[in-house]
C-alpha cells in the first residue's frame, strides 16, 4: 500500500481522519451496503463504465472496499485512494485482487495519478465530503480521452428512522448556531461541472437531476449523462440505538466540527426526542434502502 498525498495548497485531510479511523473495524457492519448489494455495484459500475482489460478505474474514498474489493477481480486494474489508513487495512485484510492498488491520499489534494491514464472514476457515498472544484479539476486532469465518471448515492425512506433521526440531528446542530453541510446536490454539481465543462464530450445533453431514477436495469442518458440508475435496494433492519451509537463515537456529525463533548450532547437531544417520536431506541426498525449510479462521459487531458 503506497501512502502520500499530493502537493496541493490546502492543508491535508490525511491524518485528520481519525473518524473513520476509529469506524474501520465496525464500519461495513453499521453503515455497509451489504454482502449482496456489493457485488452487484460494482457489476454495474464495470458494466456501464464499458470497462476492458487493462483500463484502469479509480476509486475515490474506496474506504474498507466492501464494493472495491469486486472491482479488483477483473482483467482491468483498480486503484483505490482514501484519506483514511485505516479504512484501507481494512479493505487490504479483505481479499484484494492482484490487480488492485491501494493508496493512502486526500482527494482535495492532487491525485497521485498520472495525467490521460483513468478510464473509469467512481465515487461511493463521499463526494459530499469533497472540494468538488478540485475533483473536478483532478478528474480532467486523469481521465484518459473517454472516461466514465460515476457517483454512487444510497437513497433512503424520507419517513424512515434514519432520516428522522438525521432530520433531528441538523435541527439540534441548528440549534447550536452552526450549520450542517449540505449533501444532497454533490452529484449533480460535479456532473454539471464536467458536463458544461471543457471536459465534456458534447454540449448538447440535458442532465437528469439525482431524483429522477429511472427504471431499474435501464442504463440511460442524455447524450453523455448516464442514470441516475437503481441498481441494487435492500431492507434495513436496525435500531435507533444503533445509530446514534454511531454517531456517538465521533468528533463532527453531518460534515461540522462539534468536538466530543458536543457530539454526546447532541446524540443525548436526538435520543430524547426518538423515544417519544419513534418508539424505545432498541426496539427494531425496518425500511427500504436503493442505490443508485449517475453519472457522465468526458473526454481527458483539459
Ligand atoms: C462513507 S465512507 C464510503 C466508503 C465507500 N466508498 C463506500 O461507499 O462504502 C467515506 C470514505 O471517504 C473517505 N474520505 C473522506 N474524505 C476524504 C478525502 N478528502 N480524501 C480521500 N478520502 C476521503 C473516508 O476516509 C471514507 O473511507
Amino acid at each position: 500500500m503506497w501512502s502520500g498525498s499530493g502537493s496541493g495548497g490546502r492543508s491535508s485531510e490525511v491524518g485528520r481522519q481519525s473518524d473513520f479511523d476509529r469506524q474501520a473495524s465496525s464500519f461495513d457492519k453499521r453503515a455497509g451496503v451489504g454482502p449482496e448489494a456489493a457485488p452487484v455495484i460494482a457489476d454495474s459500475v464495470v458494466r456501464i463504465s464499458e470497462l476492458c482489460a487493462r483500463d484502469l478505474v479509480l476509486e475515490i474514498g474506496s474506504g474498507t472496499g466492501e464494493i472495491g474489493r469486486f472491482l479488483t477481480r477483473g482483467s482491468w486494474r483498480y486503484l483505490g485512494l482514501d484519506a483514511s489508513l485505516g479504512m484501507l487495512r481494512a479493505f487490504r485484510s479483505s481479499d484484494v485482487g492482484d490487480r488492485g492498488l491501494l493508496a493512502v491520499a486526500d482527494a482535495d489534494r492532487d491525485w497521485p495519478v498520472p495525467d490521460g491514464v483513468v478510464k473509469a472514476v467512481f465515487f461511493s457515498r463521499v463526494l459530499h465530503r469533497l472540494d468538488v472544484a478540485c475533483v473536478a479539476s483532478q478528474i480532467r486532469r486523469v481521465a484518459q480521452d473517454r472516461c466514465c465518471v460515476l457517483v454512487g448515492r444510497v437513497h433512503r425512506d424520507p419517513n424512515g428512522y434514519k432520516d428522522r433521526l438525521r432530520d433531528r440531528m441538523h435541527e439540534a446542530i441548528v440549534a447550536r448556531g452552526l450549520v450542517p453541510r449540505p449533501g444532497r446536490s454533490e452529484s449533480r454539481d460535479i456532473l454539471g461541472m464536467l458536463r458544461g465543462g471543457a471536459g465534456a464530450v458534447s454540449d448538447a445533453a440535458v442532465a437528469i437531476g439525482p431524483d429522477d431514477v429511472i427504471g431499474s436495469g435501464d442504463v440511460v442518458g442524455s447524450g453523455d449523462m448516464i442514470g441516475p440508475v437503481d441498481v441494487a435496494s435492500w431492507t434495513s433492519v436496525g435500531t435507533c440505538e444503533k445509530v446514534l451509537s454511531g454517531w456517538s463515537s465521533k468528533d463532527s456529525l453531518a460534515g461540522v466540527s462539534l468536538g466530543a463533548a458536543m457530539c454526546r450532547d447532541v446524540v443525548d437531544e436526538v435520543g430524547r426526542w426518538a423515544v417519544d417520536a419513534i418508539g424505545p431506541l432498541g426496539s427494531e426498525q425496518c425500511e427500504t434502502e436503493r442505490y443508485t449510479l449517475s453519472g457522465v462521459w468526458i473526454r481527458g487531458g483539459s
